[in-house]
């Protein structure tokens, strides 16, 4: 474990049986790009449970539970001084890779073919080439979970912390063990923060988002860098919650968030892009953007 002060046993440090069953929930949730999704309430999701998905609620429990204000503060600390690797891209995506799931190797894709699948369909319908190399990088943050995380760490929806908890993040009633719940400074509205004070001044649950965000900032737009670091904040993209903490920039930008939103949700497949075509476009963006190493 990467923190002396985690107190956590094996089954909560991996309740899921791979970081994939947390995405297939939210694609559950979210079957349809967006205005349909909408309608949908988070009660009728709870329809879909099934014992089968205990694993999933368990995760949610650890991951309502853990998220604290403080929580979020000490893995910051923690991770954002980027001094525990320097890899290049192309090493890194193989350092991802690593996070294989031993449950079903046969149906699920790797983590670099999902991040290759997420930029093949932006290429395809005719974004910004910075668009689809946020599509190539976006999951690059889990590897926390390769640094010891706890999965409830490093996915899940994320959502502002030291604020009042939105009820439409999944399961909300597991909130109620979180001490912040019962702290004042934290439970109000606004909490710690002001009024509209934009997303940029707000911190979020600590996970994959941040980490890939702080460690892409200096290499793409603000539009591809909003679509890194909120690509999980569904409560704000899309359950709207949280208008009183938005700033104008941030209601600007979240049409960037939903942009990309469907490619991540909706491009999985279980056929294989042909990578030896792929390579050298793929090499050309990569160097046109990001340095030839970056720092985990
Ligand atoms: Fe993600
Ligand atoms: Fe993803």
């Amino acid at each position: 474990m990467s923190s002396a002060t985690q107190p956590f046993s094996v089954n909560e440090i991996n309740p899921l049986k791979s970081l994939d069953e947390w995405e297939e929930a939210v694609l559950e949730r979210y079957p349809e790009p967006d205005s349909i999704a909408q309608s949908k309430s988070v009660e009728e999701y709870r329809n879909y449970e099934t014992p089968g998905r205990d694993t999933v609620k368990e995760f949610y429990r650890l991951n309502h539970t853990y998220q604290t204000y403080d929580f979020v503060m000490e893995k910051q600390k923690e991770f954002l001084q980027f001094n525990r690797k320097e890899m290049s891209v192309w090493e890194a995506f193989d350092f991802l890779n690593q996070l294989v799931d031993d449950s079903d190797p046969d149906t699920d894709l790797d983590q670099f073919q999902h991040l290759l699948q997420t930029a093949e369909a932006i290429r395809k319908d005719g974004h910004p080439d910075w668009m689809v190399l946020t599509g190539l990088m976006h999951d690059m943050g889990k590897v926390l979970c390769l640094f010891g995380e706890p999965q409830w760490a490093v996915v899940g929806d994320t959502f502002p912390v030291g604020c009042a908890y939105s009820d439409k993040i999944v399961y909300p009633e597991f909130f109620k063990d979180n001490p912040d719940y019962n702290n004042k400074n934290y439970n109000t509205k606004n909490g710690v923060y002001q009024e509209g004070c934009g997303l940029r001044n707000i911190h979020m649950s600590w996970g994959h988002d941040e980490y890939v965000y702080q460690m892409m900032k200096d290499y793409l737009p603000e539009q591809g860098l909003y679509m890194l670091r909120y690509h999980s904040f569904y409560a704000w993209h899309r359950e709207g919650e949280y208008a009183h903490l938005l700033d104008d920039h941030d209601k600007e930008m979240l049409k960037w968030v939903k942009l990309f939103n469907p490619y991540d949700l909706y491009s999985k497949c279980p056929e294989q892009p042909n990578w030896n075509e792929l390579k050298p476009y793929y090499e050309a963006l990569i160097k046109k953007y990001i340095p030839s190493t970056i720092k985990f």
